[in-house]
């Protein structure tokens, strides 16, 4: 059934005043990108322009600041880096390799593209922690993470368990499934189904699981409004 727009009430516009907009509230915000998380940032954006891997890293960024709020005994120091440098490895691999490896068509060669994009992404992560000075043993937490980031199913420890979340939780995001459904030339539908058969069972966190479920539902009923006639604002 649609609804005609043109025939509901409209409402005019009431312009709120600065000072009825709260300046800040208690709800976790993604941390800033300043001081040596800028430095490593930066020295990662010239691997990341690849598979809008710079937007996905962003968007793993804050997912993973959410979770460390609930998951206090996370490391955010270790977390945080693993998350900004886990995909500059696609950087070293041949870009027609990396649609086919993710879609699972190219077999045991789509299977070492994605290793490749692991081991490549954990020597570069060493080197841009090396060249800002980051300590020695969060250092090698990190390359461990990044190293093992996709095809490592069970998480080494809590932070690895965080990293590997804040990365899959990135597909149910609007980004997320835009990107995917781009890729794979999906219309919203199919794009969610696709995703979602792929991230639920490799969520580790119940944090996590809770947040895959908030994003579905939200993904879903976007498409029921669409289809609905009503468009989502
Ligand atoms: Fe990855
Ligand atoms: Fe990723």
């Amino acid at each position: 059934m649609t609804s005609d727009r043109a025939a509901r009430e409209p409402l005019s516009t009431l312009p709120l005043a600065a000072s009825e907009i709260p300046l800040s509230d208690p709800f976790p915000s993604p941390v800033p990108l300043t001081g040596v998380r800028r430095e490593m940032w930066e020295r990662a954006l010239p691997y990341l322009d690849v598979r809008d891997n710079d937007a996905h890293s962003l968007y793993s960024f804050a997912l993973a600041t959410a979770l460390l709020h609930t998951l206090p005994g996370a490391r955010e120091d270790v977390v945080l880096p693993a998350v900004l440098l886990h995909d500059t490895g696609w950087k070293k691999v041949h870009p027609a390799d990396i649609l086919p490896a993710i879609a699972g068509r190219a077999g045991p060669a789509g299977q070492e593209t994605i290793r490749r994009h692991e081991s490549e992404g954990a020597a570069i992560a060493a080197r841009i922690l090396a060249d800002v000075g980051y300590p020695a043993r969060d250092t090698e937490r990190i390359v461990t993470i990044v190293d093992g980031h996709d095809t490592r199913r069970d998480a080494l420890d809590l932070d690895d368990a965080v990293v590997k979340d804040a990365d899959k939780l990135w597909r149910l995001t609007p980004h997320g499934l835009r990107t995917v459904g781009a890729w794979f030339a999906l219309d919203p539908d199919r794009t969610l189904r696709f995703v979602v058969a792929r991230t639920y069972d490799r969520l580790l966190t119940d944090p996590a699981r809770a947040v895959a479920a908030a994003l579905t539902v939200l993904a879903r009923t976007d498409i029921r409004v669409q289809r609905s006639g009503l468009k989502p604002p």
